[in-house]
């Protein structure tokens, strides 16, 4: 198997923190007249994604062409799988084209795991099911880190439908390695106990003045309503319950950094005075993505040079 980048649980944190001082390292190069480098010229990077997304797809696909590497991007709509090919041989044939690193989404939790078994070329995770996201908890904690000089001993609230997020369990992989101290939160049906076991130093609660109690960040989700076959809880009530308001930010620390990996809704998570407020790294989020995704496609297509 080629190595790619499929979670976060499997990284040790010097691996993680190699990719955040590479990420860091790209940063001011996001912001320069010209946003281009010959790095992984001659290289193609394709693009599979099987489920819907804005950021993660734009974001690769810039990362890679700053880069200077060629990039196509494929979706399942267009594709040879709504002809009945399994995503086996779809994968097989698009290998068979010789990309220096494929960067795939699906809905199935251990997709790209799969496939990487078979697949001599470096497969990177864009999102799989309800398991992993990993460059969303790259670029998380590289923004955070642009306010705060270290992620040990900092209070981060991850709430929301923890039990379907990716991206919940990616940051908890990835925080509880740095020493975080995580609180999650959300009603009962999507605030599974066991997410308690997934590291040290984990507490849930239902209660969301609890857990934006003294936080250093405030990390909202989406409801994945198209990972739930019956919804277990009262959506019109949702916002009133588990909607971040001016109210829960003023609990937390003065300087508390909001987030979200969007796409947000307005009035449904997140009220819109939160998400415009100087409190709110929305938007650093995805500039971040760019320069993290940049680091991780370096490295990756980087190592299949060297073997
Ligand atoms: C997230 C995802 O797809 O997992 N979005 C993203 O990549 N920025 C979160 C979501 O869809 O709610």
């Amino acid at each position: 198997m080629a190595s790619g980048l499929l979670g976060i649980e499997e990284l040790e944190r010097e691996q993680i923190q190699a990719l955040l001082d590479r990420g860091r390292y790209y940063q001011p190069m996001q912001t320069q007249p010209v946003k281009k480098l010959d790095t992984l010229r001659g290289k193609t990077i394709v693009n599979l994604f099987f489920e819907p997304s804005t950021r993660t797809r734009t974001s690769f696909e810039i990362a890679a062409k700053r880069l200077g590497a060629d990039t196509i991007s494929i979706s399942a709509q267009g594709s040879s799988l709504s002809k009945g090919e399994s995503l086996v041989d779809t994968l097989n044939t698009l290998d068979a084209m010789r990309p220096d690193a494929i960067v795939m989404r699906h809905a199935a939790s251990g997709a790209p795991h799969f496939l990487a078994r078979f697949l001599p070329t470096p497969i990177i995770n864009a999102g799989d099911g309800t398991h992993e996201h990993p460059t969303q908890a790259l670029l998380d904690a590289l923004t955070i880190l642009d306010h705060r000089p270290s992620l040990e001993g900092l209070r981060v609230a991850i709430i929301g439908d923890i039990s379907h997020s990716r991206v919940a369990r990616s940051n908890i992989h990835l925080l509880s390695k740095f020493g975080v101290d995580l609180v999650l939160c959300g009603p009962a049906p999507l605030l599974p106990s066991e997410f308690a076991q997934l590291a040290p130093g984990i507490t849930l609660t239902t209660s969301i003045e609890e857990a934006v109690s003294g936080a250093d960040v405030i990390m909202m989700l989406r409801v994945q309503l198209e990972r739930q076959n019956e919804t277990t809880f009262p959506k019109s009530e949702y916002f009133q319950f588990y909607g971040l308001h001016l109210e829960h930010v003023r609990l937390a620390k003065p300087d508390v950094i909001v987030m979200h990996p969007g796409p947000i809704n307005r009035g449904r998570e997140i009220a819109s005075e939160v998400a415009d407020s100087p409190s709110s790294a929305i938007l650093n989020q995805v500039e971040n993505g760019v320069a993290v995704r940049m680091a991780v496609l370096e490295k990756v297509v980087a190592q299949v040079v060297t073997q």
